[in-house]
């Protein structure tokens, strides 16, 4: 393929790219946003093998066709609620590849060539990126999944330490970019592979500390974080190969990553510092045997009767929709909860948390799934002062971002995180299988709270019984 026509491939795979990302920002545009992402990224692996490096086309068709059936079938198997985790692994994934490329880079360079100073300084750039990324993802996939706690891990002079890290992999980063005679030593390799080397793993050490030291209410935002340093490690690696396609692709995954870790931040009302260098999000604290304190009063249970000649009764409902909707797959039965109480006269509209469930924009999808008009779905700021005058709030499988405990209690793990403040309405019902705590580990005043009742149940069952009720003929 002439230059010419790879330089219009790489314009046009980079123009649907940028539609891509505008159609994404919206539910109705979603779909059509993925496409033109899909056809990006075809234009673009294309115009890469046809460009005259490949040196084994064998090799290249196998990688990409293992690596397609795999990425299919865990597309197609994956729950969503497993969707963060994948996030996660995916972008370690981008860290891995870019450490890999780096050091090809560096294995391939010309080391007697002073010149290559610049070239190995994107090499250290790409690398130290590609370190923290991976190992950062690596601990935030098993975070997510569970497999390791998320309490953070905070070390005595954690700051020192990660200050130390840094300053030894710029110092290593700047051995390796001055070192240009073949190193003795080290047989045939380049200079500075010694300093390459330690840097990677300085900063993988750094990446894991960094992400272990974020408690698990804060994980949202790393994730964002992540997304977004997978990105900068991709546009790294594209002025490393001198590929004008990789630098504006990762230049644009890098700054929608930090945009949606800056709105995450706000959401949860935390400095984006505070958040790389962790300790918030901490464990709830402990009674002296070990269990965390519930506050004191007990629930009270509400039927699934009663429940519908309230709503019935209401003019104005509110759904709260959480991470324990998506579990159990009860938008369907939402939705037609919607449209029994329209044909009764009862206005309902959806609240959604900007942290609501495990991946941004997780309810959002649900509902859209659902076919939930999204004149009915609105954001925390748009609703909150809205609770005083509903007449029925429904909490579905929500808790963390329901709980009040984040405006009263300054020794709370989520104190600071702005909530939806359900408890000022006339009534509130929470759908839950049990008092248990929500992703932040604590328990919610909110349960106990005078105008509270709780329906335990499954949140598809008891809506699915619900929708019954409410339709059935009032007695
Ligand atoms: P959570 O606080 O995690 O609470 C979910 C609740 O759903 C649980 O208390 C659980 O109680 C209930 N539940 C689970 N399965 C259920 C089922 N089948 N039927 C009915 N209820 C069920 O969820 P949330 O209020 O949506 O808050 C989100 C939390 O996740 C926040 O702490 C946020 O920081 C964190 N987080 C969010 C993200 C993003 S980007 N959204 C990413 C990672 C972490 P029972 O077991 O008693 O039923």
């Amino acid at each position: 393929m002439s230059e010419a026509f790879l330089s219009l491939a790489w314009v046009v795979a980079g123009v649907l790219f940028i539609s891509s990302l505008r159609g994404l920002s919206h539910p109705e545009t979603a779909r059509r946003g993925n496409g033109y992402g899909m056809v990006g990224m075809l234009i673009a692996v294309a115009a890469a093998m046809t460009a005259g490096e490949v040196g084994n086309f064998g090799m290249l068709v196998a990688a990409i066709g293992a690596g397609s059936a795999i990425g299919a079938q865990l597309a197609r198997s994956v729950a969503m609620t497993a969707m963060p985790e994948l996030v996660a692994i995916l972008h370690s994934f981008v860290g891995l590849a870019a450490v890999l490329v780096g050091f090809a880079s560096y294995l391939a360079q010309d080391a007697h060539e002073g010149s290559h100073a610049l070239l190995l300084g994107e090499i250290a750039l790409d690398v130290l990126v590609g370190s923290i990324t991976f190992t950062g993802s690596v601990i935030a996939f098993g975070k997510l999944r569970g497999s390791l706690s998320g309490r953070p891990l905070l070390l005595p002079g954690r700051h020192a330490l990660n200050a130390l890290a840094a300053l030894l992999c710029l110092g290593l980063a700047v051995v390796l970019v001055r070192a240009t005679e073949p190193v003795g030593m080290a047989g045939d390799l380049p200079g500075g592979f010694g300093a390459l080397l330690a840097m990677t793993l300085i900063a993988g050490a750094l990446g894991a500390h960094l992400v272990l030291a974020i408690g698990g209410a804060d994980m949202p935002v790393v994730v964002s974080m992540l997304n977004s340093y997978s990105g900068w490690t991709a546009s790294a690696a594209g002025f490393m190969l001198g590929n004008d396609l990789l630098i504006i692709t990762g230049a644009l995954v890098g700054s929608s990553g930090a945009i949606l870790s800056h709105i995450m931040c706000r959401a949860m009302n935390r400095s984006l510092a505070s958040v790389i260098f962790g300790g918030f999000g901490a464990a709830p604290p402990k009674s002296a045997s070990g269990t965390p304190q519930p506050p004191p009063g007990d629930v009270v249970e509400t039927t699934v009767e009663e429940l519908a000649a309230e709503l019935r009764a209401g003019t104005e409902v509110v759904i709260v929709p959480g991470y324990g909707m998506a579990v159990a797959r009860a938008q369907h039965a939402v939705r037609q909860l919607v449209d029994a109480l329209k044909e009764r006269g009862v206005r309902t509209r959806f609240a959604i948390h900007p942290v609501a469930g495990r991946l941004p924009g997780h309810m959002n999808v649900l509902l859209a799934e659902a076919a939930v008009p999204y004149d009915l779905v609105l954001e925390m700021d748009e609703i909150n002062h809205d609770f005083p005058t509903t007449d029925v709030v429904l909490v579905i499988g929500a808790n963390d971002i329901v709980n009040p405990a984040a405006q009263t209690d300054t020794a709370s793990p989520i104190y600071g995180m702005p909530v939806l403040e359900v408890w000022k309405a006339r009534r509130t019902v929470v759908v839950k299988r049990s008092r248990g705590a929500g992703y932040a580990g604590i328990d919610n005043p909110l349960f106990y709270h005078g105008n509270t009742r709780m329906l335990f149940a499954d949140a598809k069952d008891g809506m699915e019984k619900l929708v019954a009720a409410v339709q059935a003929p009032a007695a």
